[in-house]
């Protein structure tokens, strides 16, 4: 009999190679393929290689239907009691679906859970899997929480085919597995939390869960170094995948979908971590602008927007003289390379002079900055800060900024001068051409150049009313 083939699989990605590689060469990652057998290595071996000239076997599998004569159901959706998760499932979860909740340890997903099922209690009996926390560690963090889920039941396990009498015997309407990585499969040898495992006990769990109909709730740990399996080899095998963020020492977490069957990927959740659990955020831009000291420099505010919603962060730039050495480039959540376009472009076309100095930004509380929308705002605060002009307490900036220095337009300006005005920003920054959609009540202040805003700013200090140099 010839020797079990092996394989050799990336734990990032999950992509599989013939021999072992330093390298993964489809996702690029180092040092993170490991060896596991081969899903059915030797199975079929010598059948024909055409599939129409294999024997179908008993049944022959189901016929294929007319497209048009398919009817079209509406997804029944469940409402979880927890608005801000219903606005990112799409309304609610689907009884069937899988959901594969992901985000790094400590994030908070066993507390979201831990709601989860008290808000889901009226749907039937809710089956919790701990494979991490100890049924009594469970009950002691329930104790915190607002309620007190009743129809839960909790089962430490961490072997899959354990789950089949429990699961029979209680007829859960949810199963949630805290978490994927710690279960494992008699069907594979590897380890728990190795690429093979976490994708077999998971394509095990979730074959159960449609066969049964209970939804299916995956709790997958993300780690900044992707040594654990990545929730990534699970992605294609679940509905919806839901990521969870935010800053371990930070109040806030945002919850975003980036794959939903049922629903857009647009939408985010806005949770705030309290003494008692999650609470729903429902005017995120009051939590982010709560401790602004207004009337320093380096500050300035940007109307974002996440997904649907308009955000208003505070970014802050501090700009110090340079000690011996290269000056240093620091940033919290913003990409160091648009930091460093940033400021290339607000020191050749800006005409602040950046050379020979520190620079740190940071966006307060703790988000992270991923749309171009910020530049303006960063821009100005940078600025700001360098020739130590506060912006006036009333302003509000966003714009993209290109490597030309010019000011492009962003999407849903509208959305975002609204906020601002909602939020008593009465003056904001925009670029060209957006001005003849302010809403009432805003004034506009186009900007054509990164050199507009700064020439803006210098005027700010002099004058108390606004210059337009659109
Ligand atoms: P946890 O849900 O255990 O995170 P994860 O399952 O993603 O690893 O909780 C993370 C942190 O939240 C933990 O350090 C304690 C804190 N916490 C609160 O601040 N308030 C609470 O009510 C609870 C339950 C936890
Ligand atoms: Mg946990």
């Amino acid at each position: 009999m010839a020797r079990a083939r092996s394989v050799y699989a990336c734990t990032t990605c999950g992509a599989q190679q013939p021999r072992w590689l330093g390298r993964c060469p489809e996702c690029g990652a180092w040092s993170t393929l490991v060896e596991e057998a081969a899903a059915g290595a030797g199975a079929g071996a010598g059948a024909p290689r055409d599939l129409l000239r294999v024997e179908p076997g008993p049944g022959g599998g189901a016929k294929p239907r007319q497209l048009r004569e398919i009817e079209a159901s509406a997804t029944p959706r469940r409402a979880t009691g927890i608005p801000e998760l219903d606005r990112v499932l799409g309304g609610g979860l689907v009884p069937g679906s899988v959901v594969l909740l992901a985000g790094e340890p400590g994030v908070g997903k066993s507390t979201l859970a831990l709601q989860l099922a008290a808000g889901l209690q009226a749907l039937g009996p809710f089956l919790y899997v701990t494979g991490e926390e100890s049924p009594e560690q469970l009950r002691l963090r329930a104790q915190r929480l607002p309620v007190v889920p009743e129809q839960v039941f909790v089962l430490a396990e961490t072997r899959v085919e354990s789950l089949v009498e429990p699961w029979r015997a209680l007829a859960p309407a949810v199963v949630l597995v805290d978490s994927i990585q710690t279960l494992a499969t008699d069907r594979v040898e590897s380890a728990p939390g190795s690429v093979a495992q976490v994708r077999e006990s998971a394509a095990l769990l979730a074959s159960t869960a449609r066969a049964s109909g209970a939804a299916l709730i995956l709790i997958g740990h993300v780690t900044k170094e992707g040594t654990l399996a990545g929730p990534r080899v699970l992605e294609h095998m679940v509905d919806v995948v839901l990521g969870f963020e935010g800053d371990r020492g930070q109040a806030f977490r945002l919850l975003r979908a980036s794959k939903n069957r049922f629903g857009s990927t647009q939408e985010v959740g806005v949770f705030r971590m309290t003494g008692a659990g999650l609470e729903g955020v429902a005017n995120p831009s009051e939590l982010f602008l709560a401790q602004r000291r207004s009337g320093a420099p380096g500050s300035c505010i940007a109307p974002l927007v996440e997904g649907t919603r308009p955000l208003l962060v505070e970014l802050q730039a501090l700009v110090a003289p340079a000690g011996y050495g290269t000056a240093r480039r620091t940033c919290i959540g913003i990409d160091d390379g648009r930091l460093a376009l940033l400021l290339a472009v607000l020191d050749r076309r800006g005409g602040v002079d950046l050379v020979s100095r520190d620079v740190y930004v940071n966006v307060a509380g703790g988000l992270r900055v991923v749309e171009p929308g910020g530049d303006l705002a960063l821009a100005l605060a940078i600025a700001s800060s360098r020739l130590e002009i506060p912006l006036p307490a009333d302003v509000a900036a966003c714009g993209e900024i290109g490597l030309g220095g010019e000011v492009r337009r962003v999407a849903r300006s509208e959305l975002r001068v609204r906020e601002a005005l909602r939020l008593g920003f009465r003056r904001v920054l925009v670029p060209e051409g957006t001005q003849a959609r302010a809403p009432a009540g805003a004034e506009c202040i186009e900007v054509r150049e990164v050199a507009d805003a700064v020439a803006w700013l210098r005027a700010s200090r002099s004058v108390h009313t606004p210059v337009n140099n659109g």
